[in-house]
């Protein structure tokens, strides 16, 4: 086993892991308990499993757990305390969801290249993720307002 302590939503944890490349997503879902964050492809295709990475989206399902030691890694847990980020506000306002599953990602990946410091068609262009439901023309009208 190895020991990693890896800086999740701002706080330091400490986990076991039988593998260092163990992927990220495992440690997030089942070693921390951090749900929300989703498996899809597990080949960065579907962009469900997006995190932040010191600030950059990520794909965790691929993501070596111990390269995340030393980096501020965020989840959707941790973007907001109370869904306050405007990019939740967003998809609030625009009832974006419909099954849900995609959605962590897709937020993820918008509070990414908006801190990257982009707006509106720009987060449009950059998003790749996947929605198996076809949300599309709600997340297009919700970024529009970003
Ligand atoms: S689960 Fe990681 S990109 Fe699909
Ligand atoms: S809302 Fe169902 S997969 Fe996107």
């Amino acid at each position: 086993m190895t020991t990693l302590t890896i800086n999740v939503n701002g706080v330091n944890r400490t986990v076991s892991v039988s593998d260092p490349s163990m992927p990220l997503l495992w440690v997030l879902r089942d070693l921390i308990g951090l749900t929300g964050t989703k498996y899809g492809c597990g080949i960065e295709v579907c962009g469900a499993c997006t995190v932040l990475i010191d600030g950059q989206p990520e794909h965790s399902c691929v993501f070596d757990s111990s390269s995340a030691v030393g980096k501020k890694v965020v989840t959707i847990e941790g973007l907001s305390s109370d869904t306050s980020h405007p990019a939740q506000k967003a998809w609030i306002d625009h009832q974006v969801p419909q099954c849900g599953y995609c959605q962590s990602g897709m937020i993820m990946s918008c509070a990414g290249a908006m801190a990257a410091g982009h707006r509106g068609s720009e987060i449009q262009g950059e998003l790749q993720n996947l929605c198996v439901c076809g949300t599309y023309q709600r997340i297009k009208e919700a970024v529009s307002t970003l």
